[in-house]
């Protein structure tokens, strides 16, 4: 039966804290993409959180995606979750097409958010360019289904990187418009979980570029996939000034290549930087290297490797994804169902 506005305003009234975030499996994770956000998933899990971990394939295809390449990159994002120590049986762990109310909430979020609110997006300016005419209307209306990966849970807690943030405002009005005009308190107010700016990895060979998947320099990242002998030459070769290290966090400021490595050493340790550069002061590059190679690979081979095995076993990923679907469908469904009904569809 349906319900009056207020009965809907209790049931929407207590949110359970949930955490959810997505990443796209365009290809090449780096470990930017570890330091930055997967490790914090992690850690997220085994806080009092019920987390949710979503790779995010209708997004990917907002820009051209070769089928083949997107099923490889699919599965092969779901290993580096999994080697990275996100738990099927602590977390959700989903792909996005297989939980389809995150399609169809979309739709209807869409037709809340407002052609002004989207052309203000500056990701979309970036990443459209000079070219916004020929960019697809899916990557335009990209942020009101991005909305909609975090509303369908009612996810209240959205782990992301600094250039997400606007999206998260974004969803957040499209949330209060949603309720404001349905007269409902339905979906929640979602908080940012911003990374630091410390998370940030930069590029091997240029401390002020992002480290990025798409720079034409191998060198200039570390794959998850790079096997123990590729990880520590990267960082013997990584560009440094010729300085030693100085003993406090201040005497990095003018030197981006020095602060990058001191920073992946830090976040790797799970030290401070202080508490790495107390350790590591006056040291010169030709031994803080080796060292950070030695915690790189300590940390890193163990998950390419665990990633190279889930790698050679597709039916085993696939497994696991079916099984997140089905549970990510028992929030989904229901929530789904309400929106309908609160929108006024017939059936519901
Ligand atoms: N837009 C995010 C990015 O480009 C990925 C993403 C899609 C996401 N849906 C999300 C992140 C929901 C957090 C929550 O990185």
């Amino acid at each position: 039966m349906s319900e009056t506005p207020n009965d809907v305003r209790a049931a929407g009234a207590t949110f359970k804290p949930r955490v959810f975030s997505g990443i796209k499996p365009s290809g090449g994770l780096t470990l930017g993409n570890y330091l930055g956000a997967i490790k914090r998933f992690v850690s997220m899990q085994d806080e009092a959180f019920e987390t949710i971990y979503c790779m995010v394939d209708l997004h990917a295809i907002t820009v051209w995606q070769d089928p083949a390449a997107l099923r490889h990159n699919t599965r092969e994002l779901a290993a580096g979750f999994i080697a990275s120590g996100i738990s099927p049986e602590k977390s959700i762990l989903i792909n996005q097409s297989q939980v389809p109310e995150h399609a169809q909430l979309g739709w209807i979020l869409s037709c809340i958010a407002r052609m002004g609110w989207m052309q203000r997006m500056t990701q979309f300016k970036d990443k459209a360019g000079k070219n916004a005419q020929n960019a697809s209307l899916g990557l335009f209306g990209y942020p009101a289904l991005m909305a909609a990966d975090i509303l369908v849970y009612h996810a209240t807690h959205v782990p992301v990187g600094e250039d997400q943030k606007q999206h998260l405002e974004l969803t957040r009005d499209i949330a209060a418009k949603f309720n404001h005009d349905y007269g409902v308190d339905f979906f929640p107010m979602t908080e940012p979980v911003i990374e630091g700016a410390a998370t940030r990895v930069m590029s091997l060979r240029d401390g002020s570029k992002k480290m990025s998947k798409s720079d034409p320099s191998d060198a200039s990242r570390i794959n998850m996939t790079d096997d123990a002998d590729t990880i520590a030459k990267k960082i013997r070769k990584a560009k440094t000034d010729p300085d030693a290290l100085p003993s406090e966090a201040k005497g990095l400021e003018s030197r981006p290549e020095a602060r990058n490595l001191v920073n992946i050493y830090a976040a790797l340790a799970d030290m401070s930087v202080d508490q790495v550069l107390a350790a590591h002061g006056g040291a010169q590059f030709g031994t803080f290297k080796p060292a950070l190679a030695d915690l790189a690979v300590d940390k890193l081979a163990p998950i390419s490797g665990e990633m190279a095995r889930l790698m050679d076993d597709p039916a085993e990923i696939d497994r696991i994804l079916a099984h997140g679907a089905t549970q990510a469908r028992e929030i989904t469904t229901p929530i789904l169902k309400k929106t309908y009904e609160i929108v006024g569809m017939v059936g519901n």
